[in-house]
């Protein structure tokens, strides 16, 4: 039985079925679908469109349904499509007639519109949450580690001193950007669309402002058409978790190249790594390379969702199901991917000792040299080069800058005196 069967004399066909109904992915919904639809049927009745008993017993009925679903006592059905079909014909199956006016005054463009719409904001609420615990981690981590000096590199060249303190509280940025980035997103979300029906509104007397502010919308949609056919916020979400990805690919990538024997700047721990099959002295940052490569499907579910939308006409159109998996797997894998990054980060251990090494030859202290000469009166772009040619010199006699004696110093600039050598010390 199809709840649309009426105009139609065949029943579909087995392979059109499978392929196009969506419960496989869309059952995760079921909550907010009964939460809205619990909304919209209270309203339904307070606006007297159909009787108030019949309203609650409605009520009653999807409260019944949910239960037993988190009981795992209900079977969802492929042959009903999606969970907004499902659910309704459980309920017409238990409650009978009543249950056939649920549907009153609303359409499956808007009721996905608005089930996707909550989803998505409880999980943005949970990757905001999860950014903040990471970034709580960061903080601690910077405090701890506001001393170790470092080298810090540009074009992954030595370039000048810095602390690990500074390198971590990089990231922490990056993570609050991406915080307010999703605060910012989940206001376009924030928005009631039923009401739009399928796409012209309804001709009924609809309470709007009653349904949005039951289910803690902040305001509800303007344009029927519009609100039916926008996947605006799916898109914005997925780039917000898109751009999540990037920062932390980039951490990762750190993270293993610090880790590698080469550099030795951290050790992950045990319990975040992995052995080899056939190498008995390997242990590989796994978690870190995978977190990297997990931004990959993120980037593209963007891709896919942008060009599923690419070219729809105005209104609802079946391709618009895709953004489903699309998004889901986008929030699923930020979320197990910071929830790793984090203990993996907790236990990492800083070897301070060979950071603070790395400062050692690489004349990180170039521009300590310019900087003197600028306080000497020199114009920074002579004592660039000044300092460039001593450089020069020094790659030649395979000296250090603060092996250099004075006389040397004095004739790349005469401006070069003997407290040069305390302001280019570098203190390791
Ligand atoms: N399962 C569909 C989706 O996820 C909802 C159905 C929308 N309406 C329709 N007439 N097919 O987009």
């Amino acid at each position: 039985m199809k709840l649309w069967g009426g105009r139609f004399e065949k029943s579909t066909n087995r392979l059109a079925e499978n392929f196009q109904n969506s419960i496989k992915f869309d059952y995760r919904m079921y909550k907010q679908d009964i939460r809205g639809s619990i909304a919209h049927v209270r309203m339904l009745g307070v606006q007297g469109i159909i009787d108030k008993k019949e309203s609650e017993a409605i009520i009653k009925g999807l409260e019944e349904i949910l239960e037993d679903i988190e009981a795992g006592k209900v079977e969802l059905k492929e042959e009903a499509e999606d969970i907004h079909m499902n659910i309704e014909m459980l309920l017409i199956d238990r409650i009978g007639q009543t249950g056939k006016k649920l549907h009153t005054g609303r359409s499956r463009n808007d009721q996905v519109a608005l089930d996707l719409r909550i989803y998505l904001k409880e999980e943005t609420y949970e990757l905001v949450s999860l950014l903040k615990k990471l970034n709580y981690l960061l903080k601690d981590k910077a405090e701890e580690n506001k001393n170790v000096t470092m080298a810090g590199y540009t074009h992954m060249q030595r370039a000048q001193p810095v602390t690990l303190g500074l390198h971590l509280l990089a990231y922490y940025q990056m993570f609050e950007r991406d915080i307010d980035r999703l605060c910012d997103c989940n206001k376009r979300m924030d928005m009631m669309p039923l009401g739009s029906g399928a796409l012209a509104g309804t001709a009924y007397n609809l309470d709007r402002q009653m349904v949005a502010r039951e289910l803690g919308f902040a305001v509800i949609t303007k344009n029927s058409m519009d609100a039916v056919s926008d996947r605006d916020f799916v898109i914005e979400l997925i780039s917000c978790c898109s751009i999540i990805m990037m920062h932390l690919s980039r951490f990762c990538e750190e993270l293993v190249i610090w880790n590698s024997y080469e550099f030795g700047y951290i050790e992950m721990d045990d319990s975040m790594s992995t052995g080899s099959s056939i190498m008995p002295q390997k242990k590989n940052p796994d978690v870190a390379e995978l977190i990297r490569g997990k931004t990959g499907r993120v980037y593209g579910d963007l891709m896919s969702i942008l060009t599923v939308m690419k070219a729809l006409p105005l209104a609802y159109n079946k391709d618009m199901q895709e953004d489903k998996e699309a998004v889901f797997d986008a929030v699923d894998t930020v979320k197990a991917c910071i929830g790793v990054f984090i203990p993996m980060l907790d236990t990492i251990t800083f070897k301070k000792d060979n950071m603070r090494k790395s400062l050692k030859g690489g004349f990180l202290n170039a521009t300590y040299a310019a900087d003197y000469l600028v306080k000497k009166g020199v114009p920074f772009r002579e004592a660039h080069e000044s300092v460039g040619m001593a450089v020069n010199h020094c790659i030649k006699v395979k000296k250090e800058l603060e092996e250099l004696t004075l006389r040397e110093f004095k004739s790349f600039n005469p401006a070069f005196g003997e407290d040069i050598y305390e302001k280019i010390g570098i203190r390791v």
